[in-house]
């Protein structure tokens, strides 16, 4: 974490922001009108989970890299032949709370939840009887745009090896538009992507103890054209200095800490980096504006003659 305050810019990972309180504003983002991802994914996976369904095995298991509210997955458990289910998250509350909730609309489908970081090289504890299941990642919400591309391909690669060769991925992008919608989505007339990420700041100071003022700092959404992404940020309005432990940290006056990136791919382009990490495009579904997509992804020969 250090290591990110001392780069320059300043950076944190993105994976701070989700503690309770930022999780439930995560939530709260999701129901913005300038924020339609969410609600684009959700109708679509309403719309297509039994054309999704034809195309995965029965029996799947589905792994779900970052369950937060595990609000996406249900069309999909609805529609899949015997299906069971595994939900990986950060947030322990979440993860306890999403589940029971998910466990109560599915009652006779098996379930698991992990409470992991996806970010960093992971473990699978499966139960014996998981074990030859054909596998489904989920990876819905765009969340890899939170990567930089060459992390992305890296966090392909990883749940490529982590779930196997026989696995197919279904992942969920955003796509790139005007840039005034995409500021205006990451930067909400109700103030909620702001209180996002200042929670940030306040997490500092309650649970890693950096003594800090909030205050001073305001959010800024920007979209950078030459790397097609939007990148969030707080930004000191006067010299700040944080106590970290023996250390100091000082921002000048207008610098940024850059709270999270956002990056939008064309299906074309997320399609080349996921080839990059040895997945193969098999299927994709789009709203009617083709703002968002879901991808399914599999191995194909070429992936392995290509690692
Ligand atoms: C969870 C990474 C997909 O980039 O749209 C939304 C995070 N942050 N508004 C996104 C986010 C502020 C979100 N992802």
């Amino acid at each position: 974490m250090l290591d990110g305050l001392n780069r320059s810019p300043k950076q944190l990972p993105a994976w701070l922001l989700y503690d309770r309180q930022g999780s439930a504003l995560f939530d709260a983002i999701g129901e913005q009108p300038e924020y339609t991802l969410t609600r684009l994914e959700k109708e679509l996976l309403g719309r297509q989970a039994q054309a999704i369904a034809e195309a995965l095995p029965a029996g799947s298991l589905v792994v779900e890299f970052g369950a937060g509210s595990a609000e996406k997955v249900s069309p999909l458990l609805h529609a899949i032949d015997e299906p069971s289910y595994l939900a990986i998250d950060i947030s322990a509350e979440h993860l306890r709370d999403a589940g029971a909730r998910l466990q109560e609309r599915h009652p006779s489908i098996p379930m698991l939840g992990i409470c992991a970081d996806y970010s960093q090289p992971l473990d699978l504890p499966l139960p014996k009887a998981w074990q030859s299941k054909p596998m489904v990642g989920f990876f819905p919400g765009s969340s890899l745009g939170n990567f930089e591309p060459h992390e992305a391909i890296n966090f392909l690669q990883r749940i490529r090896q982590l779930l196997g060769e026989s696995a197919q991925l279904l992942i969920g992008i955003d796509q790139t538009r005007e840039p005034a919608l995409l500021e205006a989505a990451y930067d909400d007339k109700a103030g909620v992507s702001a209180a996002f990420a200042k929670n940030l700041l306040l997490r500092l100071q309650r649970d890693l103890a950096i003594e800090l003022d909030p205050e001073p700092f305001s959010y800024q959404a920007t979209w950078q054209p030459d790397h097609q992404r939007i990148a969030m940020a707080l930004v000191a309005s006067k010299l700040q200095i944080w106590t970290i432990g023996g250390s100091n940290i000082a921002f000048v006056a207008g610098e940024a800490l850059i709270t999270e990136y956002s990056y939008k791919y064309a299906p074309s382009e997320f399609l080349a980096l996921a080839a990059q990490a040895g997945w193969q495009a098999a299927k994709r579904w789009c709203d009617a504006a083709d703002h968002f997509s879901l991808h399914l992804l599999t191995q194909g020969d070429d992936a392995r003659i290509n690692t």
